[in-house]
């Protein structure tokens, strides 16, 4: 995972001294306070308009505490809450776990007949407390199964060092594969002057990324849904590129984290697919991801470019473990074998997507080749890549896909 501090509102209850609550919050570079509120009913109407990844709730027994540690929960169930508690651990501290707290610290209710030195010592015990807290939450959250699985969106950005290596085929062939097994999946054409996601899934034009951009107003997930088309057979949701390539300027890069913010809430998987190069809509989009895919072909040319992909990610910090490589058109008669690739580019390719000649038509006519044809070779690599991000894929799919295929089977 990239590294990115825990961006932390604070709300304050009554009858809590905001004062104090600053001085017990950890001032390491893992937490990024966005807002320190000292009202609840301020906190709801900011809570909204800025973006956060977790709620620290500051209270004393509070009914007021209670119903707005409830009421933020059910506004975004993704977003972790912890208390900060002051006084005496009693029936109180239950019930805000009711309400849906993720984790509590408790704080004494007056340090100031302390000396000035046991209390700075007590108060960055405190604060240690609640870093460790916030961090539990947002590790709870993040390696949480099952139910809620929004919590463990995963964002792929897929790269390539130029055109015609087969992002787009990748990311399509990639969404469709996971959305027909039922996850809940978004593309975003970010190749915002000559996108094509639209044409090679066949869709009809529609609303488009820019459109969206400009569209004015707070995003959340209700409008971005607005703005979303969706691949019929598969069920896959698309945010389709400008349609003139001068709008492409139109999408800045305060609205990609915006934008990525409020997918990754509501989505299981969120799939990237971007022009050659690094630009900074790219960067931005890294930065943010979960996961990057880069796609390479198997001549030395590409091989080498590809390297250079991936060294550039290296620069960037980027966490390699992070990274997949994907080798298309990976035929063996190319004469380039698998060591030779790990020789060139350093790593082995966690995924060979062979050529087919279906493809080309499969992209013309808007319907991938992993619903066309799923038994080829190809589709089965792009299964297999789909599998490589989902380890429940083989099981989800089992049935499933075909009925979703020729049933039209809504989720
Ligand atoms: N494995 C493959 N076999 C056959 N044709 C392919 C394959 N991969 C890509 N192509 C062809 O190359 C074209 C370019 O691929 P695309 O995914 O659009 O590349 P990019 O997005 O990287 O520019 C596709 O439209 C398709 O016709
Ligand atoms: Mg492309």
């Amino acid at each position: 995972m990239n590294y990115r501090p825990i961006r932390t509102f604070v709300a304050v209850g009554p009858g809590v001294d905001v004062k104090r609550i600053s001085a017990l919050m950890p001032h390491a570079p893992e937490v990024d306070v966005v807002a320190l509120v000292p009202s609840l009913a301020e906190s709801w109407q900011t809570l909204q308009a800025t973006q956060s990844d977790l709620l620290l709730v500051c209270t004393q027994d509070s009914e007021e505490s209670v119903s707005f540690v409830r009421a933020a929960v059910a506004e975004r169930p993704g977003r972790p809450v912890v208390a900060l508690f002051e006084g005496s651990p009693n029936w109180f501290v239950g019930r805000l776990f009711e309400a849906g707290a993720d984790d509590l610290v408790t704080i004494p209710t007056d340090l100031a007949g302390d000396s000035a030195v046991v209390r700075s010592a007590r108060e960055q015990a405190v604060a240690h407390e609640v870093l460790f807290a916030l961090q539990k939450a947002m590790a709870r959250r993040q390696t949480a199964g099952g139910a809620n699985a929004t919590d463990h969106a995963r964002m792929i950005t897929v790269l390539g060092p130029k055109g015609g290596v087969g992002k787009t085929l990748t990311t399509a062939s990639l969404a469709v594969s996971l959305a027909a097994s039922g996850r809940r999946v978004v593309i975003v054409d970010l190749d915002l002057q000559f996108g094509d996601v639209g044409l090679s899934l066949g869709l009809a034009p529609g609303k488009t990324i820019d459109q969206l951009a400009s569209s004015g107003g707070s995003l959340d997930a209700d409008k971005a849904e607005d703005y979303l088309v969706t691949h019929e057979p598969s069920g896959a949701k698309v945010l389709l590129a400008p349609t003139r390539p001068d709008h492409a300027s139109l999408v800045v890069v305060e609205f990609l984290r915006e934008l990525y913010e409020v997918l990754t809430s509501s989505f299981e998987y969120v799939i990237i697919d971007t022009p050659p190069g690094f630009t900074p809509e790219v960067i931005t989009s890294i930065d943010v991801s979960t996961d990057v895919c880069m796609i390479g072909m198997l001549d030395s040319l590409s091989l080498k470019n590809t390297k250079l992909g991936l060294e550039t990610l290296d620069l960037m910090g980027y966490d390699p473990a992070n990274v997949r490589l994907v080798l298309n058109r990976a035929d063996s008669r190319v004469g380039i074998t698998r060591d030779d690739v790990h020789a060139i580019v350093g790593r082995p390719p966690d995924v060979l997507v062979p050529s087919h000649r279906d493809i080309p038509r499969s992209v013309n006519q808007g319907v991938p080749l992993v619903l066309s044809d799923p038994k080829s070779e190809a589709a089965r690599s792009f299964r297999q890549l789909a599998a490589v991000y989902d380890p429940e894929f083989e099981s989800r799919s089992k049935g499933r896909g075909r009925r979703r295929l020729f049933g039209r089977e809504k989720i």
